[in-house]
């Protein structure tokens, strides 16, 4: 399982056209690992170029890369052509003077006009020293750009820049940009909703350095949650897993926490919630005492007795603070019967059954049980995202219903 890798797959992005506008910044090299991104993904890239940016990476890089002719200057009626032909046209890095461009309708090169000329969404990059990114002139462009219907700016990050100063104004992380990117062409069916999901394994200690837990990647509900933020819900996550998600700050508001009762405080801080997800493989049980320090081995016999307690149940207590539902069973048996049984013993909108070999894999078998229609559950033998979608599309189909219900009452 590589979670970089698993983004890429099944994404909004597979099959689709995408313009990959390059401007003159120190930061051009870093587009090159954007198009392999977009490519691995499915995506079918043309690059075009201003000419400063050629001083920086060869147009022949991005020519062998795409086995296409790379656009620096004005070309026939390619300027209109290639615009209208995309589905998404994203310019990284965009540099002060493009995004001036932009914002005030100059169309003086190829990769200006197109710009003007596209009519499919627009993501824009901003690249540049922080003094030249805070200037009012700047600043003032990029706000106007990203109150346009259609267009998104990705926030630049803070850290050491190329001209040795640090501050705000670095190339973003590839897997935050590609999430914009994907934001922009995913069908957006939570706007306005709130999301709270769970992903993990938790750690009960028994000891200041020993603890009980389970071999759960939080994968599961890393993908969830990005499926959710894609749709446009103010998504939080709440997770117990090791991994560091690079991108998870980028959508979604993000505790990491230990222990189930740590758990249950976050979600309880996020709560009322339109959406709640319980991905997490809880531990039913902890140790009744968690003890000071390292127990010595010297201090205790051959044999040591630890005595466990219950948990509280994140789900059960949650069905007060939120509208759907959405439980997770994990099962070694009966995978289907014991599903079922949870679904009504914690009164769920939806369970997700899975068996325990899913554990670390990102391809899998799930059951998908809908409380309002038990008798006909959905296998899906897929990938964690092409689940992570299901799960996000029958949440929408049942929003859309109480939605419904609701003005017909009215
Ligand atoms: C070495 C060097 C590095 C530069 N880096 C940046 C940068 O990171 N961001 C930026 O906005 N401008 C940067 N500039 C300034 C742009 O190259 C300059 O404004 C140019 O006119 C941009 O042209 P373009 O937008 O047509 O590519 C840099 C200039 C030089 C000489």
């Amino acid at each position: 399982m590589d979670y970089a890798e698993d983004v890429l797959k099944y994404s909004y992005l597979e099959g689709k056209k995408i313009v990959l506008g390059v401007s003159g910044g120190i930061s051009a090299y870093k587009s090159v690992e954007l198009l392999r991104m977009f490519q691995k993904a499915g995506a079918d890239v043309q690059v075009v170029m201003t000419k400063t940016a050629t001083k920086f990476v060869s147009e022949w890089t991005f020519e062998s890369l795409t086995g296409k002719k790379v656009y620096v200057e004005f070309e026939g009626m390619e300027h209109i052509y290639v615009p209208h032909s995309a589905d998404l046209f994203v310019v990284a890095p965009a540099t002060a003077n493009i995004i001036g461009k932009f914002a005030n309708g100059i169309c003086d090169t190829m990769l200006s006009t197109m710009l003007i000329a596209t009519t499919c969404p627009v993501v824009i990059v901003p690249s540049m020293n922080w003094a030249m990114l805070k200037n009012p002139a700047v600043s003032e462009n990029i706000k106007k750009i990203s109150e346009r219907n259609g267009c998104i700016v990705v926030e630049p990050e803070e850290g050491d820049l190329a001209c040795g100063e640090r501050g705000e104004g670095k190339f973003p992380h590839l897997e935050k940009i590609f999430f914009w990117c994907e934001y922009a062409l995913a069908p957006k069916k939570f706007y306005g909703k709130r999301a709270v999901v769970t992903a993990g394994p938790t750690k009960e200690f028994i000891d200041d350095v020993r603890y009980i837990s389970n071999p759960s990647s939080g994968l599961m509900g890393y993908l969830v949650a990005r499926e959710i933020a894609l749709s446009g819900a103010q998504t939080y996550l709440v997770s117990g897993a090791d991994i560091h998600f690079q991108d998870i700050n980028c959508f979604a508001g993000f505790s990491k926490v230990v222990s189930a009762e740590d758990m249950l405080t976050e979600v309880e801080k996020l709560l009322p919630a339109d959406i709640f997800v319980g991905a997490a493989a809880v531990s039913d049980f902890r140790p009744k005492v968690r003890i000071k320090g390292k127990v010595k081995k010297e201090s205790v016999g051959d044999e040591v007795l630890v005595e466990f307690i219950r948990n509280p149940d994140i789900v059960n207590s949650v069905r007060q603070g939120v509208k759907i539902l959405i439980g997770f069973a994990l099962e070694s048996e009966d995978i289907l019967n014991n599903a079922l049984c949870k679904l009504k013993s914690k009164n769920v909108d939806l369970i997700v059954a899975n068996d325990i070999r899913t554990f670390g894999k990102s391809e899998s078998e799930f059951i998908i049980i809908d409380k309002e229609n038990v008798e006909s559950p959905e296998k899906v033998v897929s990938h964690k995202r092409i689940v992570a979608r299901k799960i996000v599309e029958r949440i929408a189909e049942k929003m859309e219903k109480a939605e419904k219900c609701k003005d017909i009452k009215h």
